[in-house]
């Protein structure tokens, strides 16, 4: 090689160091930095979801039974469950692209976790349900979910059960008719407000050095540098917001205008509820319609989608690394 090309190369090669050192640079941030960097951010999820103070221990037990209780589907195939699974440590979800009914037809969304979801600022992936009472109220009688006919037929159901007329009067002692729709959904969301999750994530923001290791705590800074937080932000990571699906280069499907079906204005076309993204590892397949199956796609996705970055494949694994110790300890996925 001449002498020439031997400076080039070796320009190139100390180019690349530099390079490579400005990211390890970076990475290598003292852990309490870091941790001073991203509370600003996002904080640890508090022990307590907003009204839980008021739940009885009667209401969130019966919400429980109620949770798994397939009778409250029209063909008894069903319950809430079946589409979020959080019995044997699963995460909330049935990790399908998008959930069959009870009568097996499929919808055309996926299914969003339970877990941490009482403390989104409104629910489903166009917001059109402000709490988890709302919420609880929908899918039962859903034609293409669990298919009831009407709400008087659930109370019917609960009333000529041998055990549901006990347990809705010591749930909410004092009431003329306990049993009622409503009571049906305040019981489940008492339940879904106990769903908080406890990960590794928290643990380095309360203090311990040791929670992440190198690779998590370098996607963690990449994910505060490069803008991740304009949208997933506060305690969930998301849940807090609308934002477009697409902002920069459009999403790959454009059938669903998200919440545009809710409100009719024109600049909520394509705008979703920024998904949480506590426990993400756990509840693939992807995006309002489940059609990403991989988080790396996911992530390498939205870098480009919502911010017009290119990331490195060695970027994007650190990401994932990071999204990783936002899993519940002992959560696992369905399938
Ligand atoms: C057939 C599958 C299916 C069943 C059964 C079902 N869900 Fe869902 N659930 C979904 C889908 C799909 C969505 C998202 C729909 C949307 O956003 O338009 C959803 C959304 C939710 C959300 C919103 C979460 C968020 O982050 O926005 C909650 C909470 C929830 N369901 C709880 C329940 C409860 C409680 C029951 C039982 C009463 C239930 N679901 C039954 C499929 C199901
Ligand atoms: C401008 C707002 C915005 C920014 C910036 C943004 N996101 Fe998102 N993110 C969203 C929205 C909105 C969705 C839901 C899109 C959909 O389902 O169609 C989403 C979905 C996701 C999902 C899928 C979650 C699920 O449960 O399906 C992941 C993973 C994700 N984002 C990670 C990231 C990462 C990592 C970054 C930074 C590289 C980022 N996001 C930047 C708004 C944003």
């Amino acid at each position: 090689m001449n002498p020439k090309n031997l400076m080039i190369l070796a320009s190139v090669v100390v180019l690349l160091g530099a390079a490579h050192a400005g990211f390890a640079a970076e990475a290598t941030l003292g852990p309490a930095e870091l941790r001073a960097r991203a509370k600003a951010f996002i904080l640890p999820l508090p022990d307590k979801m907003p009204g839980a103070e008021k739940d009885l221990p009667a209401q969130i037990e019966l919400g429980q039974k109620l949770y798994f209780e397939k009778r409250l589907s029209v063909n008894g195939k069903q319950s809430c469950n079946d589409c979020h699974l959080v019995d044997q440590n699963r995460a909330g979800v049935d990790n399908e692209p998008t959930s069959e009914g009870a009568h097996g037809k499929r919808g055309d969304r996926n299914s969003p976790t339970t877990l941490n979801a009482g403390f989104h600022f409104a629910q489903f992936w166009d917001g059109r349900a402000k709490d988890l009472v709302e919420q609880a109220k929908g899918p039962v009688l859903n034609p293409g979910e669990m298919a009831m006919p009407d709400e008087k037929e659930v109370v019917k159901r609960l009333e000529a059960d041998a055990r549901y007329p006990q347990l809705f009067k010591a749930a909410f002692p004092g009431e003329v008719s306990p049993i009622s729709y409503h009571n049906f959904a305040r019981a489940v969301a008492a339940f879904e407000r106990t769903l908080i999750t406890h990960d590794r994530f928290d643990d380095f923001l309360k203090g311990d050095d040791r929670a992440l290791n190198a690779q998590e705590l370098q996607g963690l800074n990449l994910f505060l540098t490069i803008g991740c937080t304009t949208c997933h932000v506060g305690p969930t990571i998301g849940g807090n917001m609308y934002q477009k699906a697409g902002i920069i280069h459009p999403y790959a499907n454009t059938n669903d205008m998200g919440r545009f079906k809710v409100t009719g204005e024109e600049w909520d076309q394509y705008r979703f509820k920024v998904p949480s993204l506590r426990n993400v590892a756990l509840t693939y397949p992807y995006f309002h319609d489940g059609q990403v199956r991989d988080l790396g796609s996911a992530v390498k996705q939205m870098a480009y989608m919502q911010l017009g970055k290119e990331l490195a494949d060695k970027e994007i694994a650190a990401l994932v690394a990071f999204l990783n110790s936002l899993s519940d300890k002992g959560r696992k996925a369905s399938r």
